[in-house]
Order: structure tokens, then sequence, then C-alpha cells
């Protein structure tokens, strides 16, 4: 069998495999316009590809690297972002001509800024693509205006406005990564605007120093002095994959002058390595999208430094998916300090070959080493190990969202542990913000960006400001990191699990935790909200005290009337999509032959004298339960309410909708789903499941704002309702308690098969977040197979412990099982 039907069926059988995969659900969605985040936008009719950003360092002023123009923003009011000033930049009429002459697009022949970092504290050094000629200039950061005399672009920016760069200025030196020529087939990283005996460096012409990179980030590690190049080329050393792609880290020491003879201006400290986001028999996401450094923790050493970065896969089994993986600077380290492979000039081919070492490549210092030693680092810069991401193992993946950009932040909670929070945007235009737990990653909010998905040029966090940055080819938008009083109950803001918010019981709100001194309410590791809370959930004082239960005034809840035969629709809305929505009946059982569960949580049962009478839905999340609404349902003709309720409904409110179709009882269970019955009825109705509404509600006297997926009518008329209850009809807790406990019952058996089930067949594959060592066969040695027991062992412990923060649910081979795992109490 030759290499190539190897790999196809490589691939085929990892395919085949993969399907198990943890399903990452944002907990709440802001869509475009929602008041719970408010964006600001920044666009002009006369700037467009707004795509370089680069933010002072208070915050205040964001600079923009457009077309034709650099622009200075000032972002330091809350509610809009202001031009403070412009500077034109664009080619002359000549240069446009001769860039058209060439056979260039007019469209991409003006200037598009690409590289915008500060010199110094009064200059900005930006470069830009310049009719396909690249210029660069001194721009006082202060008055925006430019020095007279422009530098040369090559070398520094590129020339085609589609080609990806990067570009860092470290103490006046500016290191860049870009194609250096008009045809755009010679890579190069460089350095320039070196002086005196440091002079400007760049790589040596070897053969297979780069292979047609796509640069994606440079960052420095000032107590290593070093340089980090991130990017993507073609991996060679796979020679027998034709054109396999792979994600690459290199360095350069800033202390490099170069050689004397060997290696005279040319990098002497230059190597690069492979870096490897690959879980376990799976295929590696070889394509690294993006990359942030998230440097250590105060008084930790430098070694700790960690790299996040977006890799997709090259694979069509994998495309549309993302995964996230972290590297160790340490990890990085090690493997420059280790082998190095070595090309065969003859036959073109990388081989692993252990000879002795004249030097150490990528090592500092070497520029009065003798040609020789210069030598051997020339021919040695492909590192033979590749850099394996912390933990062996992906740090997450996502099977629906291709992410494109992220940064991280390191945040510290309430508890004053550090927690790790990821900014991921989409290309359909969704901010993704997730914390990273010990279980895996939760997605705490998703934020619409953008209204049409658009390609997103840049991204920048202002830590101090809590702001996010996008810029695309439209205009900048400006996104806060948090909004906890978004938030409005303890529950809510325990639940989110957002390390930047925390209950204050003092104020009763939900506030951000960097600014309160007093202990907080919080619990992001496991969202333990009667702990967090000092509160009791709903179930357990239903169930095992009923006696604390407040005897104030119970309203027998929202009155239903029907008439018999009537297809009735009890809404429910959803404490968060993470959440479950549970039916309860006081005095009887809920059949699968009347009761239809519809899959937004509404129930459809039709009136009949048996079902007349109270329902209960329950929204349960992370163990935490809480009553969402209380319905009574009544026959049209009977007198109305014996018990004046406490409620009432205001206009707005969805309805429970009530169809008056008289069709027997027996034809409803084969009825499938509302939206049938709904367009062959050609009714519309006002109702809750339309998803992207609004809905508030008042929950035990506080409010609770959320916001459901599907696009649907933006009816805010639902904000101001009553309370919805504020407690159970007390002459049907008895009955309640039997039917929930019996009902939890058979849940709790039914979810330990399902998970038995599942367990049977993920074991070979557990979630990315699992520990596991990676190893690169098939085949499980001994040291692997007790890793994995003890992995059965732990997630068995998160099964018992009700709160263990799984809030995702598990698809296997596209069976989802339910979205929250388990229900409080249950054991597994
Ligand atoms: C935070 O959320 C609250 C409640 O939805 C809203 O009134 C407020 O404007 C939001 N603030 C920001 C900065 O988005
Ligand atoms: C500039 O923006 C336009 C849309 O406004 C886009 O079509 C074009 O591709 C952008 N050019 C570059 C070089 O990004
Ligand atoms: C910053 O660099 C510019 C350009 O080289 C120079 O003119 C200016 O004097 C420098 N400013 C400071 C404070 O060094
Ligand atoms: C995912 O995003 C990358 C980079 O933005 C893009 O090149 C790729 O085509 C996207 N894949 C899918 C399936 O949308
Ligand atoms: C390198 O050699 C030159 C002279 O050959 C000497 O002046 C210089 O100090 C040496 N540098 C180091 C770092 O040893
Ligand atoms: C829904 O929102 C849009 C803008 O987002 C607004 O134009 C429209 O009037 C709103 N409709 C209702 C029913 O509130
Ligand atoms: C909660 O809703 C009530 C209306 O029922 C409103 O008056 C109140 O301002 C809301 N609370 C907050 C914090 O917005």
């Amino acid at each position: 069998m030759d290499n190539h039907s190897l790999l196809s069926l490589t691939v085929a059988l990892l395919g085949f495999l993969s399907p198990c995969l943890t399903r990452l659900t944002p907990r709440v969605s802001f869509p475009m316009g929602s008041p719970g985040r408010h964006l600001t936008h920044f666009s002009s009719h006369d700037v467009s590809n707004t795509t370089t950003l680069l933010l002072s360092e208070d915050g205040d002023m964001l600079y923009v690297g457009a077309r034709d123009a650099v622009l200075a923003l000032d972002v330091s009011h809350k509610d809009a972002i202001i031009l403070r000033s412009k500077l034109d930049w664009s080619p002359s009429e000549k240069d446009l001509e001769q860039c058209s002459m060439k056979g260039k697009k007019m469209a991409d022949c003006p200037n598009f800024i690409r590289v915008l970092q500060f010199l110094n504290t009064t200059h900005i050094y930006g470069c830009g693509t310049f009719a396909f000629s690249p210029r660069c200039t001194y721009i006082n950061s202060e008055t925006l205006t430019m020095s007279l005399k422009p530098d040369e672009g090559r070398g520094r920016c590129p020339y085609d406005p589609y080609q990806r760069n990067t570009a860092i200025i470290v103490d006046g030196e500016l290191y860049t990564g870009t194609v250096a020529d008009y045809r755009g087939n010679r890579p190069v990283i460089s350095r320039h605007l070196s002086e005196g005996r440091r002079v400007d460096l760049k790589l040596d012409d070897t053969l297979g120093w780069l292979e047609d990179p796509t640069f994606i980030s440079s960052s420095v590690i000032p107590d290593e002095e070093k340089i980090y190049f991130f990017f993507s080329e073609v991996g060679r050393e796979y020679d027998f994959i034709d054109k396999f792609i792979v994600s690459r880290v290199s360095q350069i020491c800033m202390s490099d002058v170069g050689g004397q003879r060997t290696l005279q201006r040319r990098w002497t400290t230059f190597a690069k390595a492979q870096l490897l986001c690959q879980a376990d028999n799976e295929l590696p996401y070889n394509v690294i999208q993006d990359i942030d450094t998230l440097p250590p923790a105060e008084g930790a050493p430098a070694d700790d430094t960690l790299f996040y970065g977006i890799f997709t896969s090259q694979w069509s089994v994998n495309s549309g998916r993302s995964a996230v993986c972290s590297f160790r600077l340490t990890d990085i380290k090690s493997v420059f300090s280790g082998n190095y492979k070595v090309l065969n000039r003859d036959t073109l081919q990388w081989s692993t070959r252990v000879q002795e070492k004249v030097a150490n490549p990528g090592e500092c210092g070497l520029h009065n080493a003798s040609d020789n030693a210069l030598r051997f680092v020339k021919e040695n810069f492909l590192a033979d190990d590749s850099v394996r991401p912390v933990g062996r193992s992906l740090t997450m993946v996502s099977a629906e969202h291709n992410y494109s950009h992220l940064t991280v932040q390191r945040v510290q909670a309430a508890n004053n542990r550090d927690y790790t929070v990821l900014f991921l945007l989409t290309e359909s235009g969704y901010m993704h913000k997730a914390v990273l737990l010990q279980s895996g990653a939760h997605i705490i909010e998703e934020v619409q960006v953008f209204e049409q998905p658009q390609p997103i040029k840049s991204l920048k966090l202002s830590i101090p400001k809590g702001m996010l940055y996008v810029g695309t080819s439209d205009g900048v938008v400006r996104v806060p990191t948090a909004n906890c009083s978004f938030y409005w109950t303890c529950p809510q803001c325990v639940l989110a699990r957002d390390p930047f918010c925390g209950w204050d019981p003092a104020s009763r709100a939900c506030v951000a935790a960097s600014n309160t001194q007093t202990s907080l309410g919080q619990d992001i590791d496991r969202g333990n909200v009667e702990e967090a809370c000092n509160s009791v959930s709903l179930t357990h004082r239903a169930r095992f005290g009923p006696n604390k239960l407040p005897a104030a005034s119970c309203p027998a809840g929202e009155l239903v009337s029907v008439s018999l035969n009537e297809v009735v629709r009890l809404q429910c809305p959803a404490a968060s999509r993470l959440s479950q929505q549970l039916w309860e009946r006081p005095n009887s059982r809920l059949s699968p032959d009347l009761y239809l569960h519809l899959e937004d949580g509404s129930l459809s049962f039709v009136a009949t004298p048996t079902t007349l009478g109270h329902y209960l839905c329950l929204s349960t999340e992370n163990g935490y339960q809480q009553t969402m609404a209380i319905y009574q349902v009544k026959q049209k003709s009977s007198p109305v309410a014996q018990t004046p309720t406490s409620y009432t409904r205001p206009p707005a409110r969805p309805k429970p909708t009530t169809q008056a179709e008289a069709r027997p009882g027996s034809g409803l269970h084969t009825s499938v789903g509302p939206k049938r019955t709904e367009t062959r009825q050609g009714k519309t109705e006002p109702t809750l499941s339309s998803r992207d509404t609004q809905v508030t509600t008042r929950q035990l006297g506080r409010n609770l704002t959320l916001w459901t997926e599907e696009s649907g009518q933006n009816d805010s008329g639902f904000r101001d309702g009553e309370p919805l209850l504020s407690a159970r009809a007390p002459s049907y807790l008895k009955e309640l308690v039997v039917v929930s406990v019996l009902l939890v019952l058979c849940l709790s058996l039914l979810i330990t098969m399902l998970l038995y089930v599942i367990r049977q067949r993920c074991r070979s594959r557990t979630a990315p977040q699992a520990g596991t060592p990676t190893s690169d066969s098939d085949r499980r040695t001994p040291v692997e197979q007790e890793a994995l027991r003890g992995n059965q062992f732990l997630s068995k412990r998160n099964g018992q412990a009700p709160r263990s923060g799984q809030a995702s649910g598990l698809v296997c081979n596209g069976a989802l099982t339910g979205s929250n795992g388990h229900l409080p109490n249950t054991p597994i």
C-alpha cells in the first residue's frame, strides 16, 4: 500500500471515529441590538478597510490603519467612539496608474495600512501596501502628522493587500514576517531600523527556511530576549503527503547581529518547530488561524507564559470545526534545545540523523562563533520534536463554530483564584466568551457583533478598560468584556460562572468582581447556587422542607380558560440555553399518551376533564431548580376562578396558545410539532417559542432577562410581567412531592442507562479536556489504560457531584442526550 492510500484510509477511519464531541453551547446569547450588551460602532463613509488596530497603553486612544488613511480614535468615552484626527496617506495618480498597468485590480491599488506600531513615546511607525509598492513612515502620535521622507517598505509590509503579515517593534527595532517581493514568493523574517553595530538582519536564502508561509503573529518574551513568530507553511518533512500544512513557531534572538563571514547580515539564531494541535487518535488541527500570548501570573517565571491558538483542519472531515490549543513556553524552549532534522540536499528529504552537535541551533550569542559552528546552525534549523499542547490535549473543540480570532485574559475571581477567559470570534459575526475550567471550557455568553458575516481583520483587548475592539472592512466595533448587571438574581449571577461577576448580597446586585472588596457570591468551578447564594433550590424546599414555604398569598398560577377538546399549549421560558425544562402536575403523571413535550420546552395536550388542573414548569440548570411558570387550566364555561389570584396577565405577554381545534384527543400524539399545525390552520400566534424574543419575567420578586435562540419578533412587552409566582399552591404539595420523587427516580434510571451506553461508546475517545496523555500510536500502552481508568473514575466522581459543571451534553454519533446531564440528587 502506498503512502497516499494509507493516508486516506487513516483519514476515513479517523473521520469515522470523530463524532464523539463535547457540545459547547453558549449559556446566554445577546443578539444584535439587545440591551444586555451595549456595543459601540465606529464607521464613516470615507473610511474603509479598517484592518490594523493599535491601542495606546492607557487604553484611551485607538489607532486604526485603514485604506489610504490612519485614524486616531478617542475611545475613552463610554457611549461613543470619537474620531480625533485622520491622516490621509494615499498613492498619487501616477502610482495608481502604474499599479493598474502592472495588471492589478484598481480596488487593490490603494494604500492598505498593514503595520502600525509604537516606535517611541512620541512616534508611531506605519507601513502600507501603497499601490503594490510598500512604503513606511514615522507618524507623530499626538498630531497624526507624517514625517516628510517615507521609508522603503520592502520586507516590512506585503505588496499584496490580501497577504497576511506580522510586525512588532521592540526597543526601536522592527521585526517583521512578510513576503518581500512583488510576486509574493519570497517570504522573509527580518529586522529593520537597527543602528550602529546592530545591523538589519534577514533570513538566509537557504533552502527550506520558510516554505510558502502564512504569517499569523509575533510575540516578544522580554526575559528570554527572544521574538517568537507563528505561522503555517507547507510541511516538507512530511514529503509523503502532498501539500501538508503544518503550524510553526520560530524564534530569533534580539541580541543577534549576524555572523562575521558565514551568515553575514543573516540570522544566526533562527530555528523553527512544529506546533501540534492534536488529540489522541484524531487528525491534527493543523492550520493555525490566530494565536495570543498569556503572560505568566504575577511572580511566576517567564517559562509559564502560555500561547493560546485557534487551529482548523485541512481535511474536510473536520471542516467548519476549530480547536483551541495552548502551548507553554517551557515546552517550546525544550523542543528548540533538542535535536534537529537534517535536509539531504540531493534528495531534498528531511531525516532525523543523530550527529555530533557542533553548535546549539537557536542559541543566542553566536556572532563570534566559528564558521564551522555557523554552518552547522545554518543547516540545522528544523527541530526534530514537535511542540505539544499543554496537558497533551486540546483546550477546546467546537464542532459548530469556525473561530478565526481569539484573545485571552487572566481574570482573578472573588476567591482570588485565577481563571483563563478566552474571547473567540466566529466568521459569522459572534463573539464567544469562554472560561476554562477543570472540566473543560464553559461558554459564558455569545454576543452578536455583526449583522452580516464578514472577515475579521483584527482583534484587540483592552484589559484596563474591559473592552474588546474588533476591526473589519467596515469599521470598528467595541464590545464590553462583561456586563454583570445583566444578571438580576443571585442564581443567575452564579450560574453564569463568569469570573468577572459576583453577587453582592449587600447591594443585592451582580457586580464586577474586580471592583469589590466584600465577599461575593460566586462559584466558577461548580456554579453551586445553593452555597454561593446561601439559598435553597426550590426542589429541596418543595421536597424536603415543605414547611419552610412562605405561607403568603400563593397565587394559583396563570389562568388558562379552555373548552374541552381544544389543543392547549403551555409555554415555558428557558432560564438559559443550558437549562432543561420539566413539566409537573401536582396529582397525576404526565403520560406520554396525553402530553406532548415540544422542543422549545412547551407542553401540548388536549383539554379533557382529566387534563384540567395545575401545571408547573420547572427549569433545571447545573443542579439548581427554579419554577418558571405555573398555569391553571380551567374549563371556559365554569365560573371564573374562585380563588382570586394575585396574578394578572399583562397585555403583551405571550399567552399560552390555545387552538380551537376540535380534534379528538387520540389524534394528538401523532401530531407533529406546533409549527405544522399552525401553517395548516393559517394561524399565527404570539408565542414565547419564537426565539430571539426578549423574555423578561419577574421571578421570585426579581427580574430575569434572557434571550432565546431563533429569530422571531422582538416583543418586549413581556418585560414588565407581574410576578410569575411566588410559591406553589400548598394544597398540592404532598402529591407534588410524591410525583417529583417518582419522576426523579424514573429520570435518574433513564439517565444512568443513557450515560452507560454513551460511556461504552465513547470509551475509546473521551472529551477533549480529558487529561489522557497523547500517544501517536493507536494501541494503548498499559500506562494509557491506567490513565483511561483514572479518567473514568474522574467522570464518575464528577457525575456524583450534582453540580460538577459539565454544562454541556454529549453528542455521540449524532444522538443528543439531555443537555444537562443530571438532575439534582441523582446518583449516577
Ligand atoms: C447591561 O445590562 C443591563 C440590563 O440588561 C442594561 O440595562 C445595560 O445597558 C447593560 N450595560 C452594558 C454596558 O451593556
Ligand atoms: C476592503 O473592503 C472591501 C469592502 O468594504 C472588501 O471587499 C475588500 O476585500 C477589502 N480589501 C482588503 C484588501 O481587505
Ligand atoms: C521618536 O522617533 C522619532 C523618529 O525617529 C524621532 O524623531 C523622535 O525624536 C523620537 N522621540 C523620542 C522621544 O525619542
Ligand atoms: C473557517 O475559517 C477559515 C479562516 O477564517 C476559513 O479559511 C475557512 O474557509 C472557514 N471554513 C469554513 C468551513 O467555513
Ligand atoms: C566578538 O569579537 C570581537 C572581536 O573579534 C570582540 O570585540 C567582541 O567583544 C566579541 N564579542 C563577544 C560577545 O564576545
Ligand atoms: C424589532 O427591532 C427592530 C430593530 O431591531 C425594530 O425596527 C422593530 O420596530 C422592532 N419590532 C418590534 C415589534 O418591536
Ligand atoms: C425589574 O422589573 C420592574 C418591572 O416589573 C422594573 O420596574 C424594575 O426597574 C426592574 N429592575 C431592574 C433592576 O431593572
